[in-house]
């Protein structure tokens, strides 16, 4: 199984293995081959087809024992630093249901905030944090303002994570502000753990719709967004900027292929405003 990992501003294709062990702790008949090899070295995936071997090349390509650690310095901390800068950047995980996109991007649902498994969504937060204080500590006079949002998409509905009791907020467009959601709950982080309360209230509201109001997790999108704006004097004059990083798990891929035979899966590739909504992060 294998998660890939998009990231852009600076556009970067990762691909990570993962062990059909590390899902659900099934065991591998071990005296079977590998149908696929990793090479990090060339960034290739080697898969044994017949009669010649397909190789598959990437940005980066993690194996089934690449830690969270090292998956996040792969993909999350350039675009944290661009986005420090006043650049804007996405990190998005796609791939099969089951396939580690979730786990990549938040990590184990248990104690997420001590974990070495916690993933590139509490991993860029803290990093954000850290990398702000050295620049403070270095003697930088920029302010910095960060505000979070945590919303779902599900069968074209979007909620709103951060809000217990949403039942769906609109997508909307305007010459001014372009395609927004009206209403989603914006919360200003100071620190890594203000930002933990955010991930795992929004994770809590993600689970209790999935079991009290039958949503199927794998058919949904959620995205984790911190909007950054920066504020600095320079030779007498104020320089503002706002950057915004989008942080994403989608759904399994082959949910969204499952739409032309099954009409209550995820219809979000039909829909123009999601369209426009997923072109603009
Ligand atoms: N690298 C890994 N190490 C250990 N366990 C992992 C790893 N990747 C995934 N898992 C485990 O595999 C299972 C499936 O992973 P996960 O839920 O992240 O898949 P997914 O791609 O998000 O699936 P879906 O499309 O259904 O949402 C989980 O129990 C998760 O903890
Ligand atoms: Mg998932």
């Amino acid at each position: 199984m294998e998660t890939n990992i998009q990231s852009s501003s600076h556009k970067c294709l990762t691909s990570r293995l993962v062990s059909t062990s590390a899902q659900g702790g099934m065991s591998l008949d071990t005296s079977l081959n590998s149908v696929l090899d990793v090479n990090t070295a060339d960034n290739a995936i080697i898969l044994h087809t017949k009669p010649e071997p397909t190789i598959f090349t990437y940005d980066n390509v993690a194996d089934a024992d690449t830690t969270q650690e090292a998956v996040f310095s792969l993909v999350g901390k350039k675009i944290i630093e661009d986005c420090l800068n006043g650049y804007n950047g996405s990190i998005l995980a796609y791939g099969k249901t089951g396939s580690g996109k979730s786990f990549t991007m938040f990590g184990p649902s248990e104690n997420l905030e001590s974990s070495q498994l916690r993933g590139v969504i509490p991993r860029s937060l803290e990093y954000l944090f850290s990398v702000i204080a050295h620049q403070q500590d270095h003697g930088s006079k920029k302010q910095f303002l960060c505000r979070c949002s945590f919303l779902e998409i599900y069968q074209e509905q979007i909620f709103d994570l951060l809000d217990t009791a949403s039942q769906g907020i609109r997508l909307c467009e305007n010459m001014n502000k372009g395609v927004f959601i009206d209403g989603l709950i914006e919360q200003v982080i100071c620190n890594p753990r203000d930002a933990y309360q955010l991930i795992i209230k929004g994770w809590l509201n993600r689970r209790v719709a999935l079991t009290s109001m039958n949503r199927e997790g794998s058919c949904s999108h959620a995205v984790f967004t911190v909007k950054i704006e920066s504020k600095e004097e320079v030779g007498g004059f104020q320089k503002s900027n706002i950057s915004q990083i989008n942080l994403i798990d989608l759904a399994g891929s082959e949910r969204q292929k499952a739409t032309n035979t099954d009409s209550t899966r995820l219809k979000i590739s039909k829909n123009r405003g999601f369209e426009s909504f997923f072109q603009r992060l």
